[in-house]
């Protein structure tokens, strides 16, 4: 059950994994599986970014292998290292026999430990490789990220190189808190995801907290939809949208209102200055 058979097939298939794509989601996912080619995908906190990654996989049947990505993050923690402490029993077992068998014996497969990016290619099966927030590594992890995805394979000095027997769906995710290389953006299909628009993010609701019915949906997908245009600091995403679907439906609320707005805004709000904005604007909050 691989292969995306054209743009509508991989909307279908990611709409039956519980994402909603709209067309230029659907069109990306089946070019990048088509052509091979890693997605990029770009946009605010909680719109989508990493589930996408996560329906693909569920659409594929593929294995997901995720790396999240944080300052600092480094060859050993991203593609593999040696087990040294294994390695050091070894040698310990070892005293008798001549160096360059244990040697050889200590830099074999058995004492590698696969991280993420060693993983992903070389899982027998499909697999979609999640590289997350990768705006958060530093430029020489992405170098190395750039040669991985270039040619995906892997070369370990003591041992082989390996090369990915099949390539793995590559998904990249960024919150766009720094420019990526040029190199590394011309490599991946680019998708910039940003705030749903009503219908489909009523559907997501629908989806993702059918409990909550179609009326009480309507409203506070259209109360959530003001906040954002009030010029936030940080504007409530589809994560908060379905939040607050699940507190109302919690709190037995078949209707948003002023004064459940004001008492359950801290779902929606998290920062106090967008509070106190939204409380000063409730009126054209809730229409
Ligand atoms: N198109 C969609 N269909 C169904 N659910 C969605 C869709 N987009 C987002 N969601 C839901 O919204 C929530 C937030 O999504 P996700 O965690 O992927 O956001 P993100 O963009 O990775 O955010 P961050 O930058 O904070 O990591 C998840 O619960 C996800 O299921
Ligand atoms: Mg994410």
């Amino acid at each position: 059950m691989t292969g995306f058979g054209d743009a509508a097939d991989a909307a279908a298939r990611l709409h039956d994994a519980g994402y909603l794509p709209d067309d230029a989601i659907a069109t990306v996912v089946f070019l990048a599986d088509r052509l091979g080619k890693p997605v990029l995908v770009e946009g605010p906190a909680g719109v989508g970014k990493t589930e996408l990654a996560k329906a693909v996989a569920a659409a594929q049947g593929a294995e997901l292998v995720r790396l999240q990505c944080y300052e600092g993050l480094d060859e050993a923690k991203a593609l593999y290292e040696w087990d040294y402490r294994k390695q050091l029993l070894r040698i310990q077992a070892d005293t008798t026999r001549a160096w360059e068998e244990t040697h050889d014996d200590i830099f074999g497969p058995a004492y590698l430990l696969a991280r993420p990016l060693l993983r992903a290619i070389t899982a027998p099966g499909p697999t979609v490789l999640l590289i997350d927030e990768v705006d958060k590594v530093d430029f020489e992890f992405e170098a190395l990220l750039l040669e991985l995805l270039s040619d995906f394979q892997v070369t370990i000095p003591e041992l082989a190189t390996v090369t990915a027997t099949t390539r793995p769906f590559v998904v990249l995710t960024s919150n766009a808190t720094r420019e990526l290389s040029e190199a590394l953006k011309r490599r991946c299909l680019y998708l910039s995801l940003d705030f749903p628009g009503e219908q489909r993010e009523r559907d997501i609701v629908a989806t993702r907290v059918p409990e909550a019915g179609a009326a009480l949906t309507a409203s506070l997908v259209r109360v959530v939809r003001s906040l954002r245009g009030l010029e936030l600091r940080k504007p409530p995403s589809i994560a908060e949208t379905l939040d607050w679907a699940r507190t109302l439906v919690a709190l037995g609320v078949d209707d948003v209102d002023e004064g459940v707005l004001r008492s359950t805004i801290g779902v929606l709000l998290k920062h106090r200055s967008d509070v106190d904005r939204a409380v000063a604007h409730l009126a054209a909050a809730v229409p």
